[in-house]
């Protein structure tokens, strides 16, 4: 069978849904690891059975045997890696955001063209079961054309501290690392029309609040509460030239409850797809809510990593094109990077 030789760069939290993932494909030889901290990578190393390890970025990419990578690092090394690997031959899988800014995105798409490499962008959601059931739905007319998407991504507590609450390190708060998944995912299914304008508010209100007690959130590999310059919330309006629209909010934390929902809308029906999956139509003069009968009827985050996995796989074997390309990664920078724009001049950003 096929090998491919797979290299993991960051060790932290999510490296563990890439590496579950990976050694549960067949096709694929976990090969190598890298993080600067080199304990965390000794340690995966050992539990997925990882040969080398490095300690340094350029050995690591001197390493003919390392085919493809997946990039698991702070928001901030995103870019630079990416195009290091791409020039280095490798073909990648960068965990989303694609980058902090709009100018690091483009440089990313230059390489993946200079290079001949392919790269997938981690927007995981478009891998969920349920995302390709009711793209066969969308695809077929079922809803006829989409005119609005409202999404939420909410966490009444959970800024995860360390680099997620460093804007250096991160390039923002719960908009670029939350809303980022959710506004991909309806830009996606609304057939990723062309953006227009943007007009989005940010808030910095209730801070961390790590002095909450009794109720245990995500954090980061190395949580530390003492910085935190990111926004607690962000809420935006996106216009696209086909006259359709997005609504999104995204939150750290926020006096509410947790809530993830994303909602389509088009002129022959709608959908939901978080949180839970149902399907809205009329029929001979009746209003239907058609509850599709699937295993999983939210996000199944264990399957949805294993499909991007095997998905990327096969995109590198050169069996299909990636469902996630670089050109989209860039789109949803340009959107990101306008909100924050638009929310720190009070004004909206227009594209031509
Ligand atoms: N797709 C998803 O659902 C999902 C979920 C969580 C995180 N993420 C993304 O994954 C990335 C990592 O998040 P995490 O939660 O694992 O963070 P983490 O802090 O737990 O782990 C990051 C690891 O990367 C290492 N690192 C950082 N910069 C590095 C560099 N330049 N070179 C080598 N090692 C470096 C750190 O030492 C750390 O071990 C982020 O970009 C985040 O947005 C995606």
């Amino acid at each position: 069978m096929t090998q491919l030789k797979v290299g993991m760069i960051g060790a932290g939290s999510i490296s563990d849904a890439h590496l579950d993932a990976y050694s549960k494909n067949k096709e694929v030889t976990l090969y190598a690891i890298f993080d600067y901290n080199r304990q965390r990578a000794e340690e995966k190393a050992a539990k997925y059975k990882i040969s080398h390890v490095y300690s340094d970025l350029g050995e690591f990419l001197a390493d003919p045997d390392v085919e493809a990578v997946s990039i698991c690092t702070w928001n901030n090394s995103h870019a630079d890696i990416s195009i290091a690997a791409l020039d280095a031959g490798k073909h990648v899988l960068c965990e989303k955001p694609l980058s902090q800014t709009l100018d690091q995105a483009l440089k990313v798409e230059e390489a993946v063209h200079r290079s001949g490499k392919m790269l997938q962008v981690g927007f995981v959601r478009r891998y969920a079961s349920n995302t390709e059931i009711l793209r066969k739905f969308i695809d077929n007319g079922e809803l006829g054309s989409i005119y609005y998407a409202k999404a939420s991504y909410l966490r009444r507590l959970g800024n995860p501290g360390g680099w997620f609450a460093d804007k250096e390190r991160s390039g923002g708060g719960p908009l670029i690392d939350l809303g980022v998944h959710v506004i991909d995912l309806c830009w996606y299914l609304m057939g990723k029309p062309k953006v227009k304008s943007v007009s989005g508010n940010t808030y910095r209100k209730l801070g961390n609040r790590s002095n909450i007690q009794n109720l245990s959130f995500y954090k980061a590999a190395d949580y530390d509460p003492s910085k935190n310059d990111v926004e607690d919330m962000a809420n935006a309006l996106i216009r696209f030239e086909n006259g359709a629209s997005l609504m999104v909010d995204a939150s750290f934390t926020l006096h509410g409850n947790d809530e993830t929902s994303v909602k389509l809308y088009g002129d022959k029906g709608g959908a939901e797809i978080e949180p839970a999956f149902a399907i809205i139509t009329e029929k001979h003069n009746t209003i239907l809510n058609i509850a599709p009968q699937v295993d999983n009827s939210s996000f199944d985050f264990e399957q949805s990593f294993q499909n991007e996995i095997n998905h990327f796989v096969s995109s590198c074997l050169g069996r299909t094109e990636t469902l996630s390309p670089v050109q989209d990664g860039v789109e949803i920078m340009k959107i990101l990077s306008a909100i924050y724009e638009s929310s720190e001049k009070g004004i909206e950003i227009t594209f031509n």
